[in-house]
């Protein structure tokens, strides 16, 4: 079992060292599935304040729930529903402070309040989304986000 300790007080610290341990775990491993379930647990074992962190995969135009970490969670998202099929259609990062006021937001777990869904893309298609949910309104910020594209064009070389 790989044992990395990301400190988490510094943000940037703690992004730095998390996509350096995401560059590591990913290297040279060619298995999409490995390579996602591996960044889910990673991502849920450093960023505090996640009930739901994982992948959905663009499997012929619909998004399929990939490797995550948190309750079970719906299977099937077309494009265009809920937050993460808006990223899917758009190709757009989401970062919804509010979920609740997200006209077609999918509830897969009633504790979920806040929620950062990023696209991965590769030569302009859509490969995956990767979803992160909070139970504190607000908790993604800005810097959350710019953290998180960065772990997207990781993955995006790694699935
Ligand atoms: N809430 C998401 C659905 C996925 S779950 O949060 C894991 C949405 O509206 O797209």
């Amino acid at each position: 079992m790989y044992d990395f300790k990301i400190e988490a007080a510094d943000k940037a610290v703690m992004y730095r060292d998390l996509l350096s341990a995401l560059e590591g775990l990913t290297a040279g491993e060619p298995d999409p599935i490995a390579n996602m379930a591996n960044a889910a647990a990673l991502i849920w074992e450093t960023l505090p304040d996640l009930n739901w962190a994982g992948f959905y995969r663009n499997v012929d135009g619909e998004l399929v729930l990939g490797p995550f970490q948190g309750r079970p969670a719906c299977i099937r998202i077309p494009f265009g529903k809920g937050v993460c099929g808006a990223a899917a259609e758009t190709l757009r990062v989401q970062r919804v402070e509010d979920v609740h006021a997200f006209p077609g937001h999918i509830a897969c777990d009633a504790a979920s309040a806040s929620e950062l869904v990023v696209p991965i893309v590769r030569d302009g298609k859509l490969i995956a989304v990767l979803d992160l949910d909070s139970p504190t309104r607000a908790r993604f910020t800005e810097e959350d986000e710019a953290g998180c594209v960065a772990i997207g064009s990781v993955m995006s070389r790694a699935l």
